[in-house]
């Protein structure tokens, strides 16, 4: 049907783009970095989001294994033109590993698995594409030694501690950056660099909370600790209602303890209250009794379980199975929600949330607090943004078969908003002319494809951003690393 003219136009773009692919592919051929050419029976996987819903196609794959090829990737990036984007284990939700777009250079770092504990300091040595569950089980395997981190086995520790990393010794130990010590991360310009507290030291701030903009890290180093042995995993029943969530709030505010670690899982069906507390059953005890006769003495049920069964419990999965959906997910760090928001939050649950038959879920953990290890590191010493924040909420939408639907965004999006606008009514009712200033936060590590770059920017690093932008100036002016929601991007 078509006239000669008229194909010759539909292929032109084609034909004029293929030019620098193939001088990508030249380039990263003739320095010997190794790729994946799209031939590859394996480039498929290699390009395969965790977010089936956010596909995209990267300019060309290289897959480099020593820090020379490294460079030799990012300085073809840099002469061809082409966005240099770093995916350690291709979780975020946003497919950011994959540059969040397409047409970028994506320098897979899936060979970087070496998981190393120096026997005399204690401090592991780990390569970016290490997973959380085989870091978790390399470290207890030499010297019974764990660090902080986050739940699910297949996340990339890569991309996990750039934004933070939480997890279910996080309230007692910190986040997974708070661990880290040190860092070798390879700039735009090619340049090697050891990030710790006294080398590269405004890098360092960078890389702990937005690591993902400012080079390609190849490995970390984490002063860890010793695994508890005591891990007394609990599970109760209670009801979602806006008293349950004022108390839970007030707890994460006053007497909860360090080794206290809680989340609400929140579904359909209800609200479980559940956790990891690191200690004895009897202090334990102590600690959980004067919540739950706030929130209405509810049934439910403990164990005492080792590190790895503990953190089995919660991983939901194998440890070595990663699985893919189609999904939507959004996040807020709340640090101080008042009763008439409460009161909208858990009405929007009630209301809508509960009629939708989507296999959809709320996590809400209680982050910080005066007794929170988040908390008691200084607010402005990492990139972090969110350390005041008594909750941190993850909203995860779902369809495990088919295509997310076009309608499912507002869902979600609405939930969010019943919280941040009965917080700004209020605010402008309780004194006539204020509105508060402070932006609710939102972590990066839930990244939300719904904002713009502009709003990425503000909910991620809120007081923070100024200073991240600057350093990113100073050492990539020209955007070699960027994604739609990375620091500096338009
Ligand atoms: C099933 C599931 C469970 C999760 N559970 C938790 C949890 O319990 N706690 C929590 O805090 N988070 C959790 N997350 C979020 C997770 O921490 C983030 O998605 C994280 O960014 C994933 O890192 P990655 O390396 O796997 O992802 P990637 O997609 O590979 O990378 C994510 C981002 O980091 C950048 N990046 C990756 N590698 C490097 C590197 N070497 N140097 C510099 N930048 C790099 C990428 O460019 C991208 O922008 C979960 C995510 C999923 C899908
Ligand atoms: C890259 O961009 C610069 C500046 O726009 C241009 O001068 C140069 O020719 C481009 N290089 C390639 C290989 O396209
Ligand atoms: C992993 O670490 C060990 C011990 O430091 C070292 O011998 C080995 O070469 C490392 N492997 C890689 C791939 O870095
Ligand atoms: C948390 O405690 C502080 C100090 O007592 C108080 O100022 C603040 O209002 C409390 N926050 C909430 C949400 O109750
Ligand atoms: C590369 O960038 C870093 C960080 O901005 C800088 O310290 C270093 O001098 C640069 N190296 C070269 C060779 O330009």
């Amino acid at each position: 049907m078509f006239s000669a003219t008229v194909l010759w136009l539909l292929l032109a773009p084609a034909a004029v783009s293929a030019a620098p692919l193939t001088a990508l592919t030249d380039c990263l051929t003739s320095s010997a970095v190794p790729q994946l050419l799209t031939t590859n029976s394996k480039y498929a996987l290699a390009i395969k989001p965790f977010n089936l819903r956010l596909p995209f196609t990267p300019a060309a794959v290289a897959q480099p294994t020593t820090v020379a090829q490294v460079q030799a990737a990012i300085a073809c990036g840099v002469a061809q033109n082409f966005t240099v984007t770093p995916k350690s284990g291709g979780h975020s939700y946003a497919s950011h590993g994959l540059g969040g777009e397409n047409g970028h250079l994506m320098v897979d770092m899936k060979y970087w698995t070496n998981v190393t504990v120096d026997s005399s300091t204690q401090i592991a040595t780990i390569g970016v594409g290490s997973r959380l569950g085989n870091v978790a089980q390399a470290l207890y395997s030499q010297g019974g030694r764990a660090i902080s981190h986050g739940t699910c086995p297949g996340v990339g520790i890569g991309g996990h501690v750039a934004g933070g990393g939480y997890g279910y010794i996080s309230h007692t130990q910190g986040l997974a950056m708070d661990n880290l010590v040190g860092a070798q991360m390879v700039l735009a310009n090619g340049t090697v660099a050891t990030l710790s507290a006294t080398e590269n030291p405004d890098l360092f701030w960078a890389i702990r909370g937005a690591g993902a903009s400012f080079g390609i890290i190849t490995y970390y180093k984490f002063q860890t600790f010793a695994a508890p042995n005591s891990n007394i995993v609990y599970s109760y029943n209670i009801q979602f209602t806006a008293a349950n969530y004022l108390a839970l709030q007030n707890y994460a505010n006053t007497t909860m303890p360090a080794e206290m670690n809680m989340r609400m899982f929140i579904t359909s069906g209800g609200l479980q209250l559940e956790g990891i507390y690191y200690g004895s059953q009897s202090a334990f005890q102590a600690a959980i009794s004067p919540i739950l006769s706030q929130v209405g003495n509810p049934y439910g049920s403990t164990s005492t379980m080792g590190w790895i069964q503990g953190l089995s419990n919660y991983a939901y999965m194998s440890l070595t199975t990663p699985i893919d959906y189609d999904i939507f997910s959004k996040s807020l760090m709340t640090v101080a929600v008042t009763p008439a928001a409460a009161a909208a939050f858990v009405a929007y649950y009630q209301n809508t949330a509960r009629t939708v038959s989507r296999d959809w879920y709320l996590i809400i953990d209680l982050h910080g607090g005066p007794t929170s290890a988040i908390s008691k590191v200084p607010m402005d010493s990492t990139s972090y943004a969110h350390r005041n924040a008594l909750f941190k909420y993850e909203f995860y939408d779902r369809v495990d078969s088919g295509s997310y639907p076009s309608t499912g965004f507002s869902f979600l999006n609405g939930w969010v908003a019943s919280l941040v606008n009965a917080r700004k009514k209020r605010g402008q009712k309780a004194d006539g002319c204020k509105v508060p200033t402070t932006t609710f936060g939102m972590y990066i590590n839930y990244a939300d494809s719904s904002l713009t770059a502009d709003q990425a920017h503000n909910s991620y690093w809120l007081t923070h951003y100024a200073r991240l932008s600057a350093i990113k100036k100073s050492v990539d002016p020209n955007q070699v690393f960027s994604n739609p929601q990375a620091i500096n991007s338009k």
